[in-house]
């Protein structure tokens, strides 16, 4: 059950112009409620902002006297402005755990798959020591490719493969080329994990389904509520049902979607 709270801004760090990784005090959150990576917060941003914006976290820490989450988030309107003027002391409302986050379990190999501000949602399913894995990391150019989030893949994944749109930084080109070619060698994971823009998720669906590798995507779409009560966030499976990205997801098995909607 998400739970209402006054969180604490512990740590802002901007990565860039538009770009901010800020650590919030989550009471208990954690341990209690189990919230981890690839769930979100939805956060109210300012008084002036009606509807909560959803925000994925990036990694959690058991801690005292409060668990923390990191959530790296990007500018793009009102709310996240307001979001990324919040200086160390502040205090946000919070609505969270929701959503579903990916369904992992111990001893597996995944291929941790994201793109651009995709990227964050992984970090923890990177860092943990319970599984295996192999990241491929898209972004569009390499200021974006920040070290403090690539890092994280780099010192604990046995590979991670840096794909660049315009080939400033590792491959260039698209995720998708570096996961095929990845499949042609081994496909001896587990299952991929992919955290991106939708053209991308459709494009790792279509090649998981290829390599018969099974595949968890993470959706994004506009939400109202957060908690699966106004419709806003529906997304249309292939079984002709519609599941709501906030209540269902945003985790969700690839072959379920239909990407042609
Ligand atoms: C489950 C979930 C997790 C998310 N996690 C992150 C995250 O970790 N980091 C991050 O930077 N962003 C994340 N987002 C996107 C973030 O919620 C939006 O960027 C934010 O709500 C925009 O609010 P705003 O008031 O700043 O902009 P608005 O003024 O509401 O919109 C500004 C622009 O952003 C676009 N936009 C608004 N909402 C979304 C959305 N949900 N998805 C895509 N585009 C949107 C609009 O089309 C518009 O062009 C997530 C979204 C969802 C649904
Ligand atoms: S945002 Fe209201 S149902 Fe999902």
């Amino acid at each position: 059950m998400p739970v209402q709270q006054i969180c604490t801004v512990v740590s802002m760090e901007q990565l860039d112009a538009n770009t901010w990784w800020m650590v919030l005090e989550v009471g208990k959150l954690v341990f209690e409620r189990g919230l981890c990576g690839g769930q979100f917060l939805h956060i109210k941003c300012g008084d002036g902002q009606l509807l909560r914006r959803p925000i994925s976290v990036a990694r959690t820490q058991w801690d005292e006297p409060e668990d923390t989450a990191a959530l790296i988030f990007e500018v793009r309107g009102e709310g996240t402005k307001w979001l990324s003027q919040r200086k160390v002391g502040d205090k946000l409302d919070v609505l969270g755990p929701l959503g579903n986050g990916f369904n992992v379990s111990d001893g597996s190999r995944y291929l941790l798959v994201g793109g651009g501000i995709g990227v964050p949602p992984l970090i923890e399913y990177g860092e943990s020591p319970k599984w295996s894995k192999v990241a491929v990391l898209g972004f569009r150019t390499r200021d974006k490719a920040f070290p403090a989030v690539t890092s994280r893949f780099e010192e604990n994944c046995e590979q991670t493969y840096i794909c660049t749109d315009d080939g400033t930084l590792g491959r260039h080109g698209f995720v998708d080329g570096q996961v095929r070619d990845i499949f042609v060698k081994d496909k001896n994971f587990t299952g991929i994990l992919a955290c991106g823009p939708k053209p991308m998720l459709k494009s790792i669906a279509k090649i998981a389904a290829e390599f018969g590798v099974p595949c968890q995507v993470s959706m994004e779409e506009r939400m109202g509520c957060g908690v699966g009560a106004c419709l806003v966030c529906a997304i249309p499976m292939k079984d002709g049902t519609m599941k709501h990205v906030c209540k269902d997801g945003p985790v969700f098995n690839a072959e379920e979607v239909d990407w042609d909607a």
